[in-house]
């Protein structure tokens, strides 16, 4: 199949040195799920002479949307207005949280969870999952079923959160190793150890984690780092010979090229240095760090130590799902800060696409419009009437016309998304719309 459409991804190995390519009347040959031409229309046309076509008018074709950090037992409670961090999982979020532990409950919120990404345009995704078992295999067979390769794990923790919600090392190890079995590189699927974050975890926990770590290699590991004040000053009474937060993962070989560290807005140099070195993520959430007034992510801090990271939104910490929003948030982010990154489109979109792919492990498989990758795509156009529309309309060029998408694009402006090559949401094809 050839779709017809004005194409935009963002090229180059980094968000400063990321530049945006594309065609304004382009073609692109998808065939077995991957994209295998693109080009102007006319040549990628005249090579597919016989391939059927489908014509995309109007609005931008871009690379879908990855996500490097995402909670699946949150949707419900986005826009849990007025607590900081610590006080917003103790008396929102942990309850809400402990309702995973009825399966069908699950099963119905991990379908929309999951319909809740695609239709932001989020085509992959790394989770954080239910602390309870059932409930992260519920969300695994739904994306399966979905066709979405999702790469999430169960939560764990063992202290400090509630009671319901707690594990033990020995239970996490049997219920991670379950799990890891059945849906490891099952289809698009992978594993991510997920240890919830320091505050919840017991060494022996950590320990556990580290082992998993150990037995596969090809595991991916997820957790949070350095997000508020008062979390950090609570990290370092209860792990006293750390010498900060990040080290207390370190000590339990948790950090590789694999790890995901969500926030890292209060960090260290040597933080930084250690994070650099190991080859580790960190999943900037610049949504989330608002709302609960988490602070501002010094991003010049990781680019001039080489840290890399990618975009997450961080529901339901974060405001919404779309990565389009959380890129204009980034940008505003560094507006805010004295040392701010001057973020151009190109680096925005480079960050909603590009990075979340290499942070979750599949740099050549996703994140860009170039031939061999999967056709995971999202096709942005805007309701007729909006201001979206009104906006594009007087664009003049593409660094306009996404500056646009950021700034007024959100699921609405979704009109269709592919994931390998599959149409799996077409605006109208639910029937609440
Ligand atoms: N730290 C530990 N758990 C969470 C969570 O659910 N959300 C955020 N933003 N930070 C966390
Ligand atoms: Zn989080």
């Amino acid at each position: 199949m050839i779709l017809r459409a004005s194409l935009l991804h963002a090229v180059g190995e980094g968000p400063l040195e990321a530049r945006l390519e594309g065609w304004s009347d382009g073609g692109l040959f998808i065939e077995s799920g991957r994209i295998a031409d693109v080009g102007p229309f006319a040549e990628v046309r005249a090579r597919h002479p016989e391939a059927p076509l489908r014509r995309l008018e109007g609005g931008l074709l871009l690379p879908g949307f990855v996500d490097a950090h995402v909670h699946f037992p949150q949707t419900g409670v986005i826009g849990a207005l007025g607590l900081d961090l610590l006080d917003w999982l103790e008396r929102v979020t942990l309850p809400a949280e402990a309702r995973f532990a009825d399966e069908a409950y699950a099963r119905r919120e991990a379908q929309t969870f999951l319909r809740a990404l695609v239709r932001s345009g989020t085509t992959r995704a790394l989770v954080f999952g239910s602390h309870f078992a059932p409930a992260q295999a519920a969300l695994f067979e739904e994306a399966a079923a979905l066709g979405f390769p999702l790469t999430s794990g169960l939560a764990t923790g063992d202290r400090n959160l509630r009671p319901e919600l707690h594990t033990t090392p020995e239970r996490a190890y049997a219920e991670n190793r379950a799990l890891i079995e059945r849906y490891h590189g099952q289809g698009g699927l992978r594993y991510a150890v997920t240890p919830r974050f320091a505050l919840a975890a017991s060494e022996a926990l950590l320990e556990v984690s580290g082992a998993l770590l150990r037995e596969h290699p090809d595991l991916h590991l997820q957790t949070h780092l350095n997000e508020n004040p008062r979390e950090i000053e609570a990290v370092a009474r209860l792990f006293p010979a750390a010498h900060d937060y990040l080290d207390v993962y370190d000590r339990f070989g948790l950090l590789g090229p694999r790890a995901v560290f969500a926030h890292d807005v209060h960090p260290n140099p040597r933080e930084l240095e250690r994070l650099a070195a190991s080859a580790a993520w960190v999943a900037h959430c610049p949504s989330s760090n608002a709302f609960l007034g988490s602070g501002l992510f010094p991003m010049r801090a990781h680019l001039e130590a080489g840290v890399r990271f990618a975009l997450g939104s961080d529901v339901g910490a974060g405001t919404r799902f779309s990565l389009l929003g959380e890129a204009m948030d980034a940008y505003k982010t560094q507006r805010l800060r004295a040392d701010g990154v001057n973020l151009p489109a190109a680096a925005l979109l480079w960050l909603a696409t590009r990075a979340g792919a290499a942070a979750l492990g599949q740099p050549g498989e996703a994140g860009g419009l170039e031939p061999d990758r999967s056709a995971d795509l999202v096709w942005l156009r805007p309701p007729p009437g909006s201001t979206l529309e009104a906006v594009l309309a007087q664009a003049d060029g593409p660094d306009r016309a996404l500056g646009a998408a950021f700034a007024l694009a959100r699921e609405d402006a979704v009109a269709a998304v592919w994931i390998r090559g599959r149409l799996v949401y077409q605006r109208g094809m639910l029937q609440a719309e």
